[in-house]
C-alpha cells in the first residue's frame, strides 16, 4: 500500500484549520486550479485578476464544480497587480498568498518585452510591497524553469543556473531577487516554486502564445496541422497541473524552518520530447475518439529564446516541502483530455473569450 504522503496529511488537516489565501491570477490556467482545490479543502479564498490572459469561464467552472456553500467563500477582485492599490486591496486580512499573476510565454515577451516587464516586475514589487505591510504570514510565488538559461546540466539543481535567453526569464529571475532581499532586508517570508512546463485542463488553447500541449490538442481536434519547432528532440519535464498545486499548498503551510527563503523545481524529474510527446497526445486522445485521423506533424524552425533540454531535479522540493507528484505525464494527458473534448466537440460553442 502506498504510504501516506504530506499533503495527504496536509488536506486531511486543512479543512479543520481554515486559513484566508490570495491567489492572484485565479482566472488563468494554475491559479484557477488552485482556487478549486483551495475551496474543496473549506479554506476562504479571495482571487485577484484583470483578464489579461484569464478567463470569466474559468471561474464559472469552478463555481459548477463548488457547493453553494464553498463557493460563497470565494470573494473575486478584479484589479491589476500593476496598481500597487489593488493588491493591497487583495492582501487586506490574508494569511497565505499565491501569487500567480503574470503574462507568461518567451515569445510574448520577445514581441513585447515592456509588457512582460509591467506585469512581471512592477506588478510582482507591488504584490510585495502589499504583502508585506498586510503582514501575511507566507508569500509563495510562480517562479520559472526559465531561469535554468544557458546552463547546460541536466537534471536542473536550483542553485545552478545561466544566462537568461528571453526577456520572460529576465522578469523571472528578477522575481526571485526581491524576494529574496524582502527576506534579507524586511523579513518578509517567502518561498519560488519553479514550474516546469506545467499542463491540464483549461489551459489555453487559443492564441498566438498557447502552450505546446493546449495548442497541439486544439490542433488535433480540429484537424489542424501540428507544427513541431525544429528537429522535435527538444525535451520537456512536463508537469501535471495537480502537482504544481500540492507544491503550493504545501509550500504555504510548511513549517520547516529550512524552507522560507528558498526556490524549488516543480515537476517530475522526467525528460519527454515533443516527437514522444505528440504520439502520447494522439494515444490519449484515441482512447476518447477512436479513429480520430491524426496527420504527421510538420516540422519547422527552432525558436529563439527556447532552452533544447529541461528536466528538474525535485529533491529539494522533496525534502523541504514533503512534494511527491502524484500524476506523470500520460495520467496528465488522460485527465486533461475530457476538457479538450468538450471546448472542441461540435456542439461546443466556438472558443471565444467568455463562456
Ligand atoms: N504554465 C506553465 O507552464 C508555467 C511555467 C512556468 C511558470 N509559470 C508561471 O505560473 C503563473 C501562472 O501561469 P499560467 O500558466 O496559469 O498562466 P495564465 O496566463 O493562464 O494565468 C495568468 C493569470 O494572471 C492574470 N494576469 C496577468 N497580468 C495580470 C495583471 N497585471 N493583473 C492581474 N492579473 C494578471 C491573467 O489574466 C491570468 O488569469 C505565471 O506567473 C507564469 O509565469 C507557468
Amino acid at each position: 500500500m502506498a504510504s501516506v504522503t504530506a499533503y495527504d496529511l496536509l488536506r486531511q488537516r486543512l479543512p479543520a484549520r481554515p486559513a484566508r489565501w490570495l491567489v492572484t491570477g485565479c482566472a488563468g490556467f494554475i491559479g484557477s486550479h488552485l482556487v478549486e482545490t483551495l475551496l474543496e479543502l473549506d479554506q476562504t479564498v479571495v482571487g485577484l485578476d484583470n483578464f489579461a490572459t484569464g478567463y470569466a469561464r474559468n471561474l464559472d467552472e469552478i463555481r459548477a464544480s463548488a457547493t453553494p456553500a464553498r463557493w460563497r467563500k470565494f470573494r473575486f477582485i478584479e484589479g491589476d497587480i500593476r496598481q500597487v492599490d489593488d493588491c493591497r486591496a487583495a492582501c487586506r486580512e490574508i494569511d497565505y498568498v499565491l501569487h500567480q499573476a503574470a503574462l507568461g510565454s518567451v515569445p510574448r515577451s520577445l514581441a513585447d518585452p515592456r509588457a512582460t516587464n509591467a506585469a512581471n516586475v512592477d506588478g510582482f514589487l507591488n504584490m510585495l510591497v502589499a504583502a508585506r505591510d498586510a503582514g501575511v504570514k507566507r508569500f509563495v510565488y510562480a517562479a520559472s524553469s526559465s531561469t535554468y538559461g544557458d546552463h547546460p546540466a541536466l537534471p536542473k539543481v536550483e542553485e545552478n543556473i545561466g544566462r537568461p535567453l528571453s526577456p520572460y526569464a529576465v522578469t523571472k529571475l528578477v522575481n526571485e531577487l526581491y524576494a529574496e532581499v524582502f527576506g534579507r532586508c524586511y523579513g518578509m517570508d517567502s518561498i519560488g516554486l519553479r514550474y516546469f512546463n506545467v499542463f491540464g485542463p483549461r489551459q489555453d488553447p487559443e492564441g498566438a502564445y498557447a502552450a505546446v500541449i493546449p495548442r497541439w490538442t486544439r490542433a488535433m481536434l480540429l484537424g489542424e496541422e501540428v507544427r513541431i519547432n525544429g528537429d522535435g528532440e527538444t525535451s520537456r519535464d512536463f508537469c501535471f497541473v495537480a502537482n504544481a498545486v500540492q507544491a503550493n499548498l504545501l509550500a504555504a503551510t510548511t513549517e520547516n524552518p529550512q524552507a522560507p527563503g528558498q526556490i524549488c523545481n516543480v515537476a517530475l524529474n522526467e525528460r519527454t520530447s515533443l516527437n514522444t510527446l505528440f504520439e502520447m497526445l494522439r494515444e490519449a486522445l484515441l482512447v476518447h475518439r477512436p479513429g480520430h485521423r491524426v496527420a504527421s506533424p510538420v516540422h519547422g524552425d527552432f525558436r529563439a529564446g527556447d532552452v533544447r533540454h529541461s528536466q528538474a531535479d525535485i529533491s529539494r522540493a522533496a525534502r523541504l516541502l514533503g512534494y511527491a507528484p502524484t500524476h506523470r505525464l500520460a495520467d496528465g494527458l488522460r485527465l486533461a483530455m475530457p476538457w479538450y473534448l468538450s471546448r472542441f466537440s461540435p456542439a461546443a460553442p466556438a472558443a471565444g473569450r467568455e463562456a
